[in-house]
């Protein structure tokens, strides 16, 4: 279901960008051919419309955590798509190249994330996660868990900082704050309470602890 969806947004997405991009170029080109293919393209542009946002939205309550990037590009969106039907109604080249503008601000923000996301390191098999067994090792079990889930944002050193992530290398915070905040989130860290076991989120804070300078 998920997946089909996602394949259905990225579609509506594109041929939406692909009205928007023809529309801006024929207001350029020929105002007059600008409104007989807005007209003859319609209803096409509303199911698409419709499509892009009720996909958008239905992936969005899917996603774990709402992040901050995630509203951002909502209220681009939503904010492009007066600018666009006036810009577009009223040959207003100015609101017409912001609202296309807006659109592709969102398409290379969704780029971008998915990039972040894909540089997710994967956790090799042989790392014991077995609190009880024998040879389990808190900071080994810690660090990989750490490559996994906070190295996108952190760096897998922990001092690269993307999307705002504070340096850990030079963080003061307590033992308890840091297992706090991996609970709970703050601002664009999301929150881990649901997603990792207490004992995960245990070992990460202790390995987190071992990054000080
Ligand atoms: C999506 C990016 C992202 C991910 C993933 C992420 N963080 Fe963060 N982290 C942040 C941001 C942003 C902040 C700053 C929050 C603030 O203070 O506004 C932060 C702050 C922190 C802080 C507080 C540092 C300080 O001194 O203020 C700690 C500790 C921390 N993160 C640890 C982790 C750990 C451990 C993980 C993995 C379980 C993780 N983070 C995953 C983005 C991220």
């Amino acid at each position: 279901m998920y997946t089909g969806i996602y394949h259905s947004h990225k579609l509506a997405v594109i041929l939406f960008l692909l009205i928007y991009t023809i529309k801006l170029i024929l207001l350029f080109v020929n105002t007059e051919k600008l409104d007989n293919f807005s007209k003859k393209i319609k209803v096409p542009d509303m199911i698409i419309s419709f499509l892009f946002l009720a996909t958008g939205i239905y992936l969005a309550t899917q996603s774990a955590e709402i992040s901050t990037i995630l509203l951002v590009k909502f209220g681009l969106v939503l904010a492009s798509i007066p600018l666009a039907i006036i810009g577009f109604k009223k040959h207003k080249k100015s609101l017409a190249i912001v609202s296309v503008l807006l659109i592709f601000t969102v398409y290379g923000l969704s780029e971008m994330n998915r990039g972040m996301k894909a540089k997710k390191v994967t956790i090799s098999n042989d790392i014991i996660t077995n609190p009880s067994d024998a040879n389990y090792d808190e900071l080994s079990h810690g660090k990989v868990m750490f490559l996994s889930q906070c190295a996108m944002c952190h760096g897998p050193s922990g001092d690269q900082g993307l999307s705002g992530a504070k340096n850990l290398l030079t963080s003061t915070m307590k033992l308890e704050e840091v297992m706090n905040i991996i609970t709970k989130g703050k601002n664009s860290m999301p929150k881990y309470s649901k997603s990792l076991s207490e004992n995960e989120i245990k070992v990460i804070t202790a390995y987190v602890m071992t990054l000080r300078e």
